[in-house]
């Protein structure tokens, strides 16, 4: 199959503030802006970003878990939006999702065993001993014991819940899973592990990720390309090593700055950006980072800086760090796509 796994075309999400009956514009949340991206065959693309900045509207978009109120998601060149139900059901198989919180994810009614082949039994009955060897096979996969098939989840640590919600998106055998702050909620060195199961599953079975955090260290380990979010839209996509030997957008690189330097002969930037995110409900016009910008200009306030493809192969909005030179260039949107192609 040429072409990505997963292409995401212009995804945008409002969602409207109240009913709005009797007023004639509808005040909205602006979660995701016109974000585009794509995702090859055994990938990692992380996605960043502060907090309410659309990291989870994104994931949610993905799965089809919210429609979307403008933009297309692609999977193998195929719009999910217009598939049907044998079709929609087949696409499922293919994506599956774990989430931050492992015991809230998972019915604490249900053995391990029944956790993990849910999945699977939504499209074809098992037998009970199907069932266990299947549970115990995928258990195995994700370095727990076979014996643990029959514990409830309040029955397993918190590292061993999490490895249970990876081991039951495994067992539908998926090309992506999107992992939400999957490993957020886990102490540094479960983390550690979990995140080098990832790296070997990913490895055995070609499985692709977008992988959401808000911590850059993980991300720095287990990412192959990083998209960083600010109120609801990308504003830098670049292959990971480049993004962080060279941040470009002036808000990575305020992001980088505030993470914790693991490696202290590592020169950390040091970019000052005051304040708090504004609100989704009303953005700031042009550039939404230009309250908090060291580096705005007037532009700044008036334009959207379009994402512009740089010679790295990253792509950057920003006026002054990434200026759209070209007069004949093609509409950005195209652009940055094209460009987005090229280097996954
Ligand atoms: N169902 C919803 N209805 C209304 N607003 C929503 C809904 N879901 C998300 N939002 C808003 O959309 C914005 C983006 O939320 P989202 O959960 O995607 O952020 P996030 O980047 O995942 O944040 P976090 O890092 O805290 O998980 C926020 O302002 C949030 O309040
Ligand atoms: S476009 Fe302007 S405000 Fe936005 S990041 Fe670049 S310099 Fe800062
Ligand atoms: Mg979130």
């Amino acid at each position: 199959m040429n072409g990505p796994l997963l292409k995401v075309e212009n995804l945008t999400k409002h969602y409207p503030l109240g009913s709005g009956i009797f007023k004639k514009s509808i005040p909205v949340i602006r979660a995701v802006e016109d974000v585009s991206f794509s995702v090859e065959a055994g990938e990692t693309l992380c996605i960043v970003g502060e907090s309410g900045c659309g990291k989870s509207t994104v994931a949610r978009l993905l799965m089809r878990l919210v429609e979307p109120t403008a933009g297309r998601v692609l999977i193998d060149g195929t719009d999910i939006a217009g598939l049907k139900k044998d079709a929609l059901h087949a696409w499922r198989r293919r994506m599956q999702m774990v989430f931050q919180d492992p015991y809230s994810s998972l019915n604490p009614r249900l053995t391990a065993a029944q956790i993990i082949t849910e999945p699977v039994e939504n499209f074809e009955r098992l037998g009970r001993n199907q069932r266990q060897a299947l549970a115990a096979d995928l258990l195995r996969k994700v370095g727990m014991s076979p014996e643990m098939t029959h514990r409830l989840p309040s029955e397993l640590s918190g590292g061993q819940r999490q490895r249970l919600g990876i081991a039951r998106a495994l067992s539908l055998n998926p090309s992506l899973i999107i992992a939400d702050e999957a490993v957020s909620a886990l102490d540094v060195s479960v983390q550690a592990q979990i995140l080098n199961l990832l790296l070997d599953l990913q490895q055995q079975m070609g499985i692709a990720f977008v992988f959401i955090s808000h911590d850059l260290g993980v991300v720095e380990h287990i990412g192959h390309r990083v998209a960083v979010m600010y109120l609801g839209r990308i504003v830098e996509l670049a292959p990971c090593e480049a993004l962080f030997a060279k941040p470009v957008h002036p808000y990575t690189e305020a992001l980088l700055a505030a993470a914790p330097v693991p490696d202290p002969t590592r020169i950390r930037l040091q970019v000052p950006v005051d304040g708090e995110m504004p609100s989704p409900i009303n953005p700031p016009n042009g550039c939404a980072f230009h309250p908090r910008c060291p580096l705005a200009v007037e532009r700044c306030r008036i334009e959207v800086p379009p994402l512009v493809p740089m010679a790295d192969g990253r792509i950057v909005a920003c006026h002054v760090r990434a200026p759209a030179t070209e007069l004949s260039a093609p509409p950005i949107a195209n652009r940055a796509l094209a460009q987005i192609d090229s280097i996954s």
